[in-house]
């Protein structure tokens, strides 16, 4: 063999090798554990969930009290097996969701964990999360929506507006979303640019509402690769795209505005009945009273007002606006920002890159504008009052209001 073949075959080879190496960590990269979020169930009740599309044998969580955490070789970490399932998006890519439902966790406690499988290269990076006394004084969360991106730089700046909520609320105990977390649901890779950019989710639950780019065309499986949502929403919905949850003083509910909606007006009744709590807070993701009005579901406002509902959380519109204290879609105070009866309905400013036209004022509605600007609401919750507040990502505050008990 002369020595230009011989120089050509070691070329070939090199590239040969250097092709699988590439697949190899395209291979992995698609097979870790990815999107790790943390499900509410009730104040020391959580839910850790992941996808991959790799169907791995023994899924687990490792987890561990943060103040006695070692290393994941030590005796006292907790291995959990995670349970699987099996999802396929309408571009026929199957995806697995695996979830582990931890029960019982102490108050007042942070917990270091980790989730994967069996090949050390298949884990995610460690994380923390906390445990509070259910009778807290006082608690924040942070209110987003609309990220609803299509390219990784909509997802980058979807991540700056989360980051600089955290950083503008660090106390913030978990994150609510509207809905619309991504443009299209069966293109994955915006899921992954998703929680690529929002890596803070996995140290705070994540309470995600369904919009109509979750569920279309009656079927929501790219959600459910991404999320496990309490199991305990309305009858002949898909299931977790409805929920509730009670935290501390609060009670939480997440309607679904893209499902059957008398099965909700049933189903949401029972819940108020049952669940009689300080503070009702209410997300859906089709305003009933934004710059548009979602009078589909007016059933639903009638059980806010007999309810006692204060503060119902929307998306969906790509503008800001925020209802006077409404009863029955009539103002009870027209104005004041200090607010002791009545429902506000805040339509939060979306946390993506698309913003909409700025839509006809409403005579229901005590702000309203469009600032082309991301924007986020932080919400804190004591005994006696509930504060809204809405930022824009500069950290401009922009809109403030209190309930009071
Ligand atoms: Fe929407």
């Amino acid at each position: 063999m002369t020595k230009e073949k011989i120089g050509i075959v070691v070329i070939i080879v090199i590239l040969l090798v250097g092709i699988g190496i590439a697949e190899y960590w395209k291979k992995s990269d698609n097979e870790k554990p990815y999107g790790v979020t943390i499900s509410i169930v009730d104040n020391t009740t959580r839910i850790i969930s992941w996808s991959s599309a790799k169907l791995e044998v023994q899924p687990y969580i490792e987890w561990v009290s943060s103040a006695e955490y070692d290393s994941w070789n030590a005796n006292n970490v907790i291995s959990t097996t995670a349970s699987v399932k099996e999802y396929i998006n309408s571009n026929d890519e199957i995806y697995y969701r695996y979830s582990v439902q931890l029960d019982s966790l102490g108050e007042n406690m942070s917990y270091t964990y980790r989730v994967g499988g069996e090949d050390k290269k298949l884990r995610s990076d460690n994380a923390i999360f906390n445990i509070y006394n259910a009778d807290q004084e006082q608690f924040s969360f942070i209110h987003v929506t609309d990220s609803q991106g299509e390219t990784e730089n909509d997802f980058k700046v979807w991540g700056q507006t989360l980051e600089k909520a955290i950083s503008t609320l660090p106390e913030a105990q978990f994150i609510v979303h509207s809905g619309d977390m991504t443009e299209d649901p069966n293109v994955e890779q915006q899921w992954k640019w998703f929680f690529q950019f929002s890596k803070s989710l996995m140290g705070r639950p994540f309470m995600p509402t369904i919009g109509n780019h979750e569920q279309l065309n009656e079927e929501a499986s790219s959600y459910h690769t991404h999320f496990t949502m309490p199991l305990n929403g309305a009858n002949k919905l898909i299931e977790e795209t409805s929920y509730y949850f009670e935290y501390s003083n609060m009670l939480y509910i997440s309607m679904n505005t893209e499902g059957d909606i008398d099965e909700q007006t049933n189903w949401l009744e029972q819940v108020l009945e049952k669940h009689p709590q300080k503070w009702i807070v209410v997300s859906m993701h089709r305003g009933v009273y934004g710059g548009s009005r979602f009078n589909e579901a007016d059933d639903w406002v009638q059980l806010f007002d007999k309810y006692g509902v204060q503060l119902v959380l929307q998306g969906h519109n790509h503008e800001y606006s925020r209802s006077y204290p409404l009863i029955d879609g009539e103002a009870v105070d027209g104005q004041s920002n200090t607010i002791t009866e009545g429902t506000v309905y805040v339509t939060m400013n979306a946390s993506g890159t698309k913003f909409n036209e700025k839509k006809k004022d409403k005579k229901y509605q005590a702000v309203h504008f469009q600032n082309e600007l991301q924007m986020f609401g932080t919400v804190t919750v004591s005994a006696t009052e509930l504060i809204y507040n809405a930022y824009d990502i500069n950290g401009d505050l922009l809109d403030s209001f209190t309930i009071e008990q």
